[in-house]
Order: structure tokens, then sequence, then C-alpha cells
């Protein structure tokens, strides 16, 4: 058996991808139609074009452009049923997804309609696919404290449709010590709690993410790599890292996939996993496809491929009574 097929066949989960990120042009394109929402683009093949950055800042504004097609129901049925549908070859066995629903009700969509959308999609992508699924609540920093807040009280009753809540959007200028309040609020309604942290942040932001705002894991992680204190923390409070390797590749945060911690995190003993962050920005490239660049470019042994994806079901929120269908 080559490699690139073990790798094929290992049981994955996926615990970093934004919902709005595997909007591919031709459903993009689809949904604005019969929303009658206006798009500054002629055909699908523009978006791909288009979708070439310098910065993550750059990714980001073409990004929530795209999130504004989004009005019904049935749109947040379609957006998650396609990426079950994508990823159902590449031995997925479960994923937590984010959405990230203040870019919709701060345009006047109700969150019932996004919830309950997206929640049938994982209802039968369990029944076809036979991937089990969760869904986060990812908060948005280009929006205040007080509009977070305002949604997770919303959200509060559709709480059993909500894994766990998420922050994500830029860290420039965003402090985790701003969001203490509201990772307060979310652990004791019994959310699980995750954040992007040292994506483009310093090792302080991955620290205090962790120290403040009590967060599981911790979603791209790669900024601790400049201080092994923060490293060793990561590792000593078992926060396993979501890492994006084509992600970071694209957005010029890192040089290259060798060039990111991979090998100094597998090193120091934290757990990590690899996630494909926005698929469909990145030129559709999937889970499997990350696997497949980080073994063609750093070529990992076959025990750290298996830790890699047990570290992914440790890492995941499935309860204990039910992890064992994820090996
Ligand atoms: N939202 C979607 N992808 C993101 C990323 N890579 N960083 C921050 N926010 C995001
Ligand atoms: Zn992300």
């Amino acid at each position: 058996k080559t490699k690139l097929q073990f790798i094929h066949d290992l049981p994955k989960v996926e615990l970093h991808m934004h919902l709005e990120g595997s909007l591919e042009p031709e459903l993009m394109f689809e949904i604005a139609k019969r929303n009658n929402v206006p798009i500054p683009f002629d055909s699908p093949e523009d978006i791909r074009k288009a979708s070439v950055f310098n910065s993550l800042q750059e990714f980001l504004d073409l990004y929530y452009l795209g999130h504004k097609v989004f009005r019904t129901r049935r749109d947040f049925y379609d957006l998650i049923y396609a990426y079950f549908k994508r990823v159902s070859t590449s031995n997925l066995r479960h994923a937590e997804l984010f959405f990230e629903a203040q870019e919709h009700t701060n345009r006047g969509v109700h969150l019932e309609e996004i919830v309950m959308g997206l929640h049938e999609g994982c209802v039968q992508a369990e029944k076809d696919f036979g991937i089990t699924s969760d869904l986060i609540l990812c908060l948005l920093r280009h929006f205040s404290p007080e509009n977070m807040m305002d949604l997770l009280k919303q959200a509060v009753e559709f709480k059993k449709y909500i894994k766990g809540i998420g922050m994500s959007s830029s860290e420039a200028g965003c402090p985790p010590s701003l969001y203490v309040d509201i990772f307060k609020f979310a652990k004791e309604q019994g959310w699980h709690v995750t954040s992007h942290a040292g994506e483009i942040g310093p090792p302080e932001y991955v620290r205090d993410s962790i120290e403040l705002l009590g967060i599981e894991r911790c979603d791209h992680g790669i900024g601790a790599r400049t201080d092994p204190e923060v490293v060793k923390l990561l590792a000593d409070k078992k926060v396993g890292v979501t890492m994006c390797p084509i992600s970071n590749v694209l957005l010029k945060v890192t040089d290259s996939i060798p060039y990111s911690p991979i090998r100094q995190y597998l090193d120091a003993n934290c757990k990590i996993c690899f996630n494909s962050d926005d698929p469909s920005y990145f030129g559709s490239n999937y889970i499997e496809e990350n696997y497949d660049a980080v073994e063609k470019e750093m070529g990992l042994s076959v025990a750290e491929w298996v830790k890699i994806a047990q570290d992914a079901i440790d890492m995941s929120w499935v309860e204990e009574d039910e992890r064992k269908k994820l090996q």
C-alpha cells in the first residue's frame, strides 16, 4: 500500500472548517441568483481568479462578500450538504463545523433559519454518507463584544443544535482579553469553547486564549512557535492545535508547509491535526488534500500519521461512549 493510499484510508475527523469557506463558486452563483443578490463577478471562474491572496485580510474581504448571498434555510442546507458530499470519499468520519451567524443575523437573517438549515443538512448527511457532525457557532472579531453577546443570548434557544462556540476573523487589534465575558458566558451555558489564536497574532494571544478564555482547542496556533514556553503550555494543558497547512501558505502566514511548526509541535508532544479552513477559497483543497500536501512536502512517518488521526479524535467534542465508532 502506498503512503498516500494509507493516508486516504485513515479515519479522519475535521475540526477546523468554516462552512461559508466551503462555498464553491458555482453554488455562490446559484444562491445569489435565486435570492437576487448582486455579486461583483461575472462567472464562477471570475471568483476563482480573484481567490489569490497576499494576506489574511485580503482573503477575509472576499470571503465576507461571499457571505452576503445567504438568506434562507435552504441556502444553509445546500451549503453544508455540498461539503459533506465533497468529502464523502475521503474517509471523513466526523466533522465539527464553524458557521458565522453574525455575518447573516446582522443583515436580518433569523438565527433559526441558519441553525435549522445546517442541522437538517447534518442529519441528512449522516444518513447518506455516515458522517457524524456538530455545529460550532463562530463569533467574529470584526464585530463588537456586545454584538457577540447579543447573538450568544439568542443562541441559547438553539442550544441543543450547537456543540460549542468559536471565534475567528482577524486577530489584529483584537486581543483575547476583550472576550473574557463572552467565553465565560459560553462556558456557563455548557458549550465547549475554541478560538482562532496565533494565526497572525503573537504567542501571548495563544497563552491568553488558554489562560483568560479557557479554550479547549487552539485554531491555527502557529503563532506560538517563537515562544517555547507557550508551545509547552499547549502540550501541558493538552490544548490541541487545529492546523490548516494549505490555508497558512496561501494566506502567506507561513512561507511553506515545512516552515510551519508542524515538526516543532510534534516533537514538543503537542496534540495536532490537519484541517481545511476555507477549502473553496484555497483551490478546492479539502481535508484529504491537506493531509496529502503535508505528506508530499514533509513525509511524516506512519506512526506520526496514526498519532495525528488519533489526536483529531481525542480533540473532538464527541461524547466518550461514541468515540469508538470514529476509530
Ligand atoms: N475565517 C475563515 N477563515 C479564517 C482564517 N483563516 N482566519 C481568521 N478567520 C477566518
Ligand atoms: Zn479558520
